[in-house]
């Protein structure tokens, strides 16, 4: 089985999705991280960023061997990976891995275009969203950045994310929408345990 969930930054997509995994036995699938890890191999001056092996897994994030797992969490990380998920030859890359793994097994992915490219026959979509204040307000408190800076750099990759040519940001038409304005993780992530054992 699997579980799509989409959707902006600080909707609450990444706590949420691995709530449901533990909740229900699924593995995890970040595939922002993977964004990420492109951007950072192309910062740090990569030949061919696409070629650099990407390893998921336990929590971490590995780079060609490397634990990337918080370096690829630093705000220039964060723009230029928006930049780069435009990039066509870069998402059909990711896709392709992205399907590789989830073929097999149960899993919660998480993203922007998991319902609506990676895996349009997932069996439950869910695309959260939040008030921009409510997300810049989230992401600040999780990384110490002050709310005010954190507000402009969430409106310029909104902005990218949901007006790029390929797979933009938006919802799948048979995706179940959920605005976490106000609510906890627990609540939503509850949510949807119970939608996804309604129809397992
Ligand atoms: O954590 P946050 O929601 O801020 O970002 P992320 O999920 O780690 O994704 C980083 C960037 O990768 C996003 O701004 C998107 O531009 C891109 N991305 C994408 O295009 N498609 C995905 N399935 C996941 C991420």
């Amino acid at each position: 089985m699997l579980i799509a969930i989409d959707g902006p930054a600080g909707a609450g997509k990444s706590t949420v999705a691995r709530a449901v995994a533990d909740a229900l036995g699924f593995t995890y699938l970040d595939s922002g991280a993977m964004y990420r890890c492109v951007a950072l191999a192309e910062l740090r001056g990569a030949q061919d960023p696409l070629s650099c092996p990407i390893e998921l897994g336990g929590g971490q994030v590995t780079l060609d061997g490397e634990d990337v797992t918080a370096a690829i969490r630093t705000p220039e990380v964060s723009e230029l990976a928006s930049q780069v998920a435009a990039r066509p030859e870069v998402r059909g890359h990711l896709v392709a891995l992205q399907r590789a793994m989830i073929r097999d097994g149960d899993y919660v992915a998480e993203g922007r275009d998991i319902g609506t490219v990676v895996a349009p026959d997932a069996e439950l979509k869910v695309f959260l969203t939040a008030s921009p204040e409510e997300r810049a307000r989230r992401r600040a408190a999780q990384t110490g950045a002050e709310a005010a800076r954190v507000m402009r750099e969430q409106q310029g990759r909104d902005t990218r994310d949901a007006t790029r040519e390929h797979s933009p940001l938006e919802p799948a038409s048979d995706a179940l929408r959920f605005d976490t304005t106000g609510l906890s993780v627990d609540e939503v992530a509850q949510e949807i345990v119970r939608l996804a054992q309604a129809v397992r």
